[in-house]
């Protein structure tokens, strides 16, 4: 028998042995351990904050460029792993293999986007309205960055934290969900493979409860100037409402409730393929997941036909093999997600079959297409994390539209049609911080600024170029080598021009 791994925290370069066990298990096959796990309490959260607080100026200090260079072999050794880690996440989480590769590949695509950005770190030289001054700008890492991340992309969404944070001069403090504690770990390994001074990364396993008072603490002796938090909004809400009572604004990934509106003139097999993606790839289990198809009332029959024929059709099971989606994440998901089935209503029709979990060992459950949501059902109005898709119809694009952002949600969306006055009227209309046309509502690429609006997040934007305001602040310098005391809008000289001239 396979002895599961041992997991502790590591901070400053030393494990933290002693803590509270927790079992990682394979949500395909919950009795094997996948690893031990050893939490720590709000105590180790603090001391590893301190850490890499201690850790962070020296760092700072390597050149910009360097650092990109221990970017660029993190993202080798990622590739050169890649087999290793994508087995780990699915035996892990369940999540089918060939979305682990795809997960990995994303870990890649970021490094090599960041590794060029350290030759840039732009600033800027700025005139100045008087002379002999000049001005500038540049970007300053925030210091230490704490990451909460959830375990749905166990390695993929924390690189899009810890690979620009790092790369801009700032310690991390990482918490990964404990349920995918192994993966994570794995990943912590080879960013410290890549030669990362001690205390610059550090992991920490710990429960929520431990983690929101070890931040509280951290946060008030100022060894954490940014946290990154990706899970649902409800706790989104608590990191946000704490970092607020520090003066700090936080990088907040919370959930969605992600409409696809499918126009009458739509390709229909190309929308049902979508939903069948957006909606159950994963098993549901992404932030960007379909909520709900809103289709117009003339193509619904003939839209929900293919829509529940491919879902018939699809393969669930063995993440191994090769199937749409594998167990749900772990047991509390499953639970949570037999919840939201309860929500079912006498007024849904429910496709397109059984319900559920399916029988055996695994976290497996049916998929559930409801059609007929109604705007005031709870199915329409919050996140489902799971296997469930709604469906509902309009009449007119600002119908649609309206539908579209009525849960308050902004994360993404997606629009099926042929012309592009609606595309354009609907990406105006929508609320979403990503509109996919003619394409799922799941699948962002690793250079465009992802993040969401409402109840998706506080505005702020992961990925490409748009991160690094996250982990950097703007100094502005100006620099006046005129020998006086010039006063900025007193000494500047005037042209005075005759406002009164006319042609
Ligand atoms: C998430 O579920 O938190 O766009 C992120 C996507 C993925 C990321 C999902 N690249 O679906």
């Amino acid at each position: 028998m396979a002895v599961a791994r041992q997991i502790v925290s590591v901070v400053g370069g030393d494990e933290l042995t002693s803590g509270t066990p927790y079992a990682s298990v394979n949500p395909a096959r919950p009795s094997h351990t996948v690893a031990d796990v050893s939490l720590t309490d709000a105590a180790g959260f603090v001391d590893a904050c301190r850490a890499a607080s201690a850790a962070q100026r020296e760092w700072a200090r390597v050149p910009a460029p360097v650092r990109g260079r221990v970017i660029a072999s993190i993202g080798r050794l990622v590739e050169a792993n890649t087999e290793a880690l994508a087995r780990l996440v699915t035996e892990e989480i369940g999540k089918p293999y060939a979305e682990a590769l795809g997960e990995v590949r994303e870990i890649v695509d970021t490094c090599d986007f960041f590794l060029g950005e350290g030759r840039r770190l732009y600033g800027q030289t700025i005139p100045s309205e008087m002379p002999d001054k000049s001005l500038f700008t540049f970007r300053v890492p925030v210091g230490v960055a704490a990451v909460v991340t959830a375990g749905n992309f166990p390695v993929a969404v924390p690189s899009w934290y810890l690979v620009p944070a790092l790369l801009c001069g700032n310690a991390v403090v990482w918490k990964p969900a404990e349920y995918a504690a192994a993966s994570a770990h794995a990943l912590y390994r080879l960013f410290a493979a890549a030669g990362l001074p001690g205390g610059v990364l550090n992991i920490v396993f710990a429960d929520g409860e431990q983690t929101y008072a070890g931040l509280d603490r951290a946060l008030g002796e100022g060894t954490v100037q940014k946290v990154g938090f990706t899970g649902s909004s409800a706790v989104g809400r608590l990191v946000g409402e704490l970092c607020g009572r520090h003066l700090q604004s936080p990088c907040l990934e919370l959930g969605g409730k992600n409409p696809m509106v499918v126009l009458p003139d739509a390709d229909l097999d190309l929308a049902a393929e979508g939903a069948l993606f957006s909606g159950f790839g994963t098993a549901g289990q992404r932030c960007t997941s379909l909520g709900t198809v809103i289709v117009h009332e003339e193509v619904h029959d003939a839209f929900l036909r293919r829509f529940a024929d491919a879902v018939r059709s699809a393969k669930i099971g063995d993440p191994n093999g090769d199937v749409l989606y594998g167990p749900l994440l772990d047991q509390r998901f499953a639970e949570r997600y037999e919840e939201y089935l309860g929500w079912v209503r006498p007024h849904h029709t429910v496709l397109p079959g059984p319900v559920g979990r399916i029988d055996g060992e695994g976290l497996y459950y049916h998929p559930v297409i409801v059609d007929g949501v109604r705007p005031d059902d709870r199915l329409f109005l919050e996140e489902t994390f799971g296997p469930i898709v709604g469906v509902t119809t309009f009449s007119t694009l600002d119908e649609a539209i309206d539908l579209a952002n009525r849960p308050g949600y902004g994360l993404s969306s997606s629009v099926y049609t042929s012309d592009p006055k609606a595309v354009f009227r609907f990406r105006e209309g929508v609320s979403a911080g990503m509109v996919s046309v003619n394409n799922s509502t799941s699948g962002a690429e690793a250079h465009l600024p992802f993040g969401g609006n409402g109840k998706s997040g506080n505005g702020s934007r992961q990925s490409g170029m748009w991160v690094l305001d996250q982990f950097t602040r703007w100094q502005a310098m100006n620099w006046d080598y005129s020998g006086r005391l010039q006063k900025a809008q007193m000494d500047v000289a005037e042209i005075i021009p005759d406002l009164g001239f006319r042609l």
